[in-house]
């Protein structure tokens, strides 16, 4: 018997979509958000029922799933580590194959990417990352598009990434890669992204900088995040350490160009990896970044379950 429909995607890093993929994805998310606004009825995926499973703590994540499916006209499951049998050392692969018999699409947050792999490997249905170790490829979609909202096309320009060689940093890496524009990477030594990691072809669209200010120089975009991410609580001490002087402060935002925005998927540490001046300031577009995740995931996930629509 078959067990996956033909043309079934997953979306487990930002490399599993193209250019062209993306290009509707921003227009589709532009069309949904207006809707959303004006209290339109949006509602293609009524009947359908959304998996969301989270190993970590969430909140822009749960809700904007959860709220996003409910608007589309689906429901939703929520189910973590601590109230299911995943946390009972359940195999991967047979919560893979039992869930997606029983819902239309699955959201998961966890650590290895390796076992998003092994879930997705074993699904009916879609599968969408929504953070693990690797990437984070929901919030660089939401970041690309509030990019666009404010300034255009992200082609050609310059993402200033002040921080830790994390998720973010690497599926930034995937997006630039695909999207053609460059990232300067300044990250403290022995947090540097590691290219097979960050799983990119060549090393054309980044430049590594050891000191912040010079990676923020002429830049459209600087952006950090946390020095801690989850699952690493215990470097904490060590990280608070090494990344001190990897704040983005006013100083590095006047040295990028005079209409650089500033973003962070959140949640922000203000005095940590920003200053308060910078994330609350005029140049900051963190509001809005977070507000999108609602909008670009309810066009992934239409986009996942019925394809492109007219
Ligand atoms: N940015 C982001 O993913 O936030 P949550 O951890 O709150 O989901
Ligand atoms: N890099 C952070 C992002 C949180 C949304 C983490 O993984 O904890």
């Amino acid at each position: 018997m078959s067990t996956k429909p033909p043309g079934l995607r997953h979306y487990l890093q930002f490399s599993d979509l193209s250019a062209e993929d993306y290009a509707y994805l921003f227009e589709r998310s532009a069309l949904i958000k207006r809707k959303f606004k004006a209290y339109e009825k949006h509602q293609p995926l009524s009947d359908r029922t959304l998996a969301m499973i989270f190993e970590k703590a969430s909140t822009r994540t749960r809700v904007s799933f959860e709220a996003g499916m409910y608007q589309l006209g689906g429901s939703v499951v929520h189910l973590t580590t601590g109230d299911s049998q995943l946390g009972r050392a359940e195999p991967i692969e047979d919560s893979a194959k039992v869930i997606s018999r029983m819902v239309d699409l699955v959201m998961i947050r966890t650590y290895e990417q390796t076992k998003i792999e092994t879930f997705a490997a074993h699904s009916r249905v879609p599968v969408i990352n929504g953070l693990t170790n690797e990437f984070h490829p929901c919030q660089i979609l939401a970041d690309l598009f509030t990019f666009i909202e404010h300034r255009g096309s992200i082609a050609g320009k310059v993402v200033a990434w002040v921080g830790d060689g994390n998720n973010m940093a690497n599926t930034w890496l995937q997006a630039a890669e695909l999207l053609g524009f460059t990232v300067h990477l300044s990250t403290p030594s022995g947090y540097e992204v590691d290219q097979a990691v960050a799983g990119i072809r060549s090393g054309e669209s980044y430049k590594v900088f050891r000191d912040p200010m010079q990676a923020c120089k002429g830049a459209d975009l600087v952006t950090t995040d946390v020095w801690t991410s989850m699952g690493y609580e215990a470097e904490n001490e060590a990280r608070k350490k090494a990344f001190a002087d990897w704040c983005v402060t006013p100083a590095m935002m006047a040295v990028a160009k005079n209409d650089a925005l500033f973003m962070h998927c959140l949640p922000a540490h203000r005095g940590e990896e920003v200053m308060a001046e910078v994330i609350d300031g005029p140049q900051s577009a963190v509001w809005d970044e977070a507000e999108n995740r609602l909008h670009v995931q309810k066009a992934l996930m239409e986009f996942l379950l019925l394809g492109r629509l007219a």
